[in-house]
């Protein structure tokens, strides 16, 4: 029986990537998403991957969605939590509330969503927690005091996971995804993004294919040992 995956905010961007890549080497994928119909019906279509939409704000919506992959698909034993939202405001003008669902989201989002299946994991004695923090999470970014915020509550979240987990046959790691070419990094005005691309020396955006490998490599039986670590992936644009 093939491992079941399940990739939050898996419908879009990088995480429909992962999505996909761990399709091809064999994984049963569901993809969770919370607001695109659309686009999570287009991508059903074009994959055969199951999607299932719910909020990873909100634990509850988490508990139940999640029964109902496991109800389809079986255990989950390799979750992605790559669901992720930006408000970017520079902090002098950031709301109260684009501070909230940034953490909500991409911060709260990942206890949400690990919390119910860790206790699986820990029985089965098997268990891939991978985490999409960001570069930014890693250096700071003018105008994401938010979102810089929660990507590094994740790694501080995985390196703590990491240590509970180990000898439960669990490990949980994070990918540091640099700038990527999809809709979120697309967002930034024109100008702003030619001003990063200028600052990676790789003198290019980063391919979603590019971070989705890394996920497959730290998805496999034999990545058991990579545990609480991060790899960064931005085309050298900065090194932790
Ligand atoms: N460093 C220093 N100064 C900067 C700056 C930067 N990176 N970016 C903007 N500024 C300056 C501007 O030059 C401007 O200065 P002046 O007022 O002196 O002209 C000022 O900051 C901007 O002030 P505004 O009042 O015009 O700002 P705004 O309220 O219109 O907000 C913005 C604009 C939200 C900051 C917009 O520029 C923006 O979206 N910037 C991009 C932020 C960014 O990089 N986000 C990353 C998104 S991708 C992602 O998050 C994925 C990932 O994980 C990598």
């Amino acid at each position: 029986m093939s491992r079941v995956a399940l990739v939050t905010g898996g419908s879009r961007g990088i995480g429909a990537g992962i999505s996909k890549a761990l399709k091809e080497s064999g994984y049963s994928v569901a993809a969770n998403y919370a607001g695109n119909d659309e686009a999570a019906a287009a991508f059903t279509k074009e994959t055969g991957i199951p999607t299932f939409k719910w909020s990873v704000a909100d634990y509850d919506a988490c508990v139940e969605g999640i029964k109902k992959v496991e109800a389809e698909l079986g255990p989950v034993e390799i979750l992605v939590n790559n669901a992720g939202i930006t408000r970017d405001a520079p902090f002098h003008k950031m709301t109260p509330e684009q501070w909230r669902e940034v953490i909500d989201t991409n911060l709260t989002g990942v206890f949400n969503m690990t919390h119910p299946i860790w206790p699986g994991m820990r029985e089965r004695k098997f268990g891939r927690v991978i985490t999409i923090s960001s570069i930014n999470g890693q250096k700071g970014q003018f105008a994401q005091v938010n979102y810089a915020a929660s990507k590094a509550g994740d790694l501080g979240v995985t390196r703590s996971l990491a240590q509970e987990g180990a000898r439960f046959g669990i490990t949980a790691n994070a990918i540091c995804p640099g700038y990527i070419a999809t809709d979120m990094v697309m967002a930034v005005p024109e100008k702003v993004r030619e001003g990063i691309i200028a600052q990676i020396p790789a003198g290019r955006l980063g391919e979603v294919h590019e971070i989705a490998r890394c996920a497959v490599f730290l998805a496999s039986d034999d990545a058991g040992f990579i545990n609480g670590s991060t790899i960064s992936a931005n085309g050298a644009q900065y090194f932790s």
